[in-house]
């Protein structure tokens, strides 16, 4: 039994690409390990927003992490800043983790880059310590595993660097290393427009990506409209059939079946009916999400399952935090 952690942020909706590179691999790993699933709220004070905007997305996205299957029996389902470990461990490997390697993270200089073209006057100090909190996030709970998608590779890199350079300065067993979980297939759905880039939340077109809430006759439309190509050969081939490639990777995620198999059954068809039947299995999923998330948003069940989760997760990073900070003289 392993145990496995991640998180989403609340920067924006929860994407199909969040579901197949990290709730759905989550999913898949319920009935075997010890599962924690939270809401990176933390994470999203990064990216500026209006407090009731950030409230609503704090309560859909725990609404939609139930909805899609999370067993509050078998997986610890938390809010990030409900559990106030976290901010006190991610101090702590700030004081342990140089500027130098924060600034050379790729989303850093991405997400810096584009706030700023005069140094780094109007970046705000939490895009370069992110991956430190994030780090903080795994090291409370020794967690074995996170399945995350590609873009949040690196991060996990820098927890074990960070982990192990504490590890030989206090004691070995202070932190277990953790290891990403990635399927390199899923790991990276593309944007529906343009499929040579991630799809993203935070896109400035609502045709690029689909929301978990997206009506799922709006969602059809988007899927119908994606950009393909004009060779109308299906054909698994991400570098020079990307909007090809991507809609069978959705196919082949949502319908557990391997790319091979899909791409027989596709062969010989047309982009029409590829399209039509990658939005029959997305709008099955949209259904079945909405329809739990409807009776649960909003709801005191909803608020007892969370606190039930807050209660779990904060009693095992308290107790983590309390050897650490012994460990490392406070
Ligand atoms: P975030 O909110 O950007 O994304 C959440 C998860 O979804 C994955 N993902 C994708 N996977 C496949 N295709 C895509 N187009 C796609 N877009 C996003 C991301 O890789 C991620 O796994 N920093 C994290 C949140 C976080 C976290 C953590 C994760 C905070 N603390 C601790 C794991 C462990 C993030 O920005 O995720």
């Amino acid at each position: 039994m392993k145990k496995i952690i991640t998180g989403i942020t609340t920067t924006g909706t929860i994407t199909l690409g969040n579901y197949i590179g990290a709730i759905k691999p989550m999913l898949d790993l319920q009935n075997d390990n010890e599962m924690f699933m939270f809401i990176a709220d933390l994470h999203a004070l990064v990216t500026p927003s209006d407090a009731k905007d950030l409230r609503l997305r704090i309560s859909n996205a725990s609404a939609i992490y139930f909805a899609c299957g999370f067993d509050p029996k078998r997986t610890t389902v938390f809010i990030q800043s409900e559990v106030p470990a976290h901010t006190q461990l991610a101090w702590i490997l700030n004081c342990h983790t140089t500027i130098g390697e924060l600034s050379r993270m790729t989303q850093f200089k991405d997400k810096s880059a584009k706030k700023s073209s005069n140094g780094t006057e109007t970046v705000p100090t939490g895009l370069l310590t992110y991956p430190t909190l994030m780090a903080a996030d795994i090291l409370l709970y020794d967690i074995d595993l996170v399945p995350v998608g590609k873009d949040q590779k690196q991060h996990i890199e820098l927890t074990r660097n960070i982990a192990t350079r504490m590890n030989n300065k206090y004691g070995k067993d202070l932190f277990t290393l953790p290891k990403e979980y990635t399927n390199d297939v899923t790991a990276k759905i593309m944007d529906l427009q343009d499929p040579t880039k991630k799809m993203s939340k935070s896109s400035d077109n609502q045709k690029s990506f689909i929301s978990l809430l997206d009506k799922p006759e709006v969602a059809r439309k988007k899927i119908n409209s994606s950009v393909t190509d004009s060779e109308n050969l299906i054909k698994y081939d991400p570098v020079n059939k990307p909007g090809v490639s991507n809609l069978i990777t959705i196919y082949s995620a949502l319908k557990n079946e391997k790319i091979d198999d899909v791409v027989k059954h596709f062969d010989g068809k047309n982009y029409g009916v590829l399209k039509s039947e990658v939005a029959d299995v997305v709008c099955e999923l949209l259904e079945n999400i909405q329809t739990k998330f409807n009776t649960l948003v909003g709801t005191k069940e909803l608020r007892d399952l969370l606190d039930r989760g807050k209660q779990r997760a904060t009693e095992i990073s308290n107790k983590k935090l309390k050897l650490i900070n012994e460990k490392i003289g406070l």
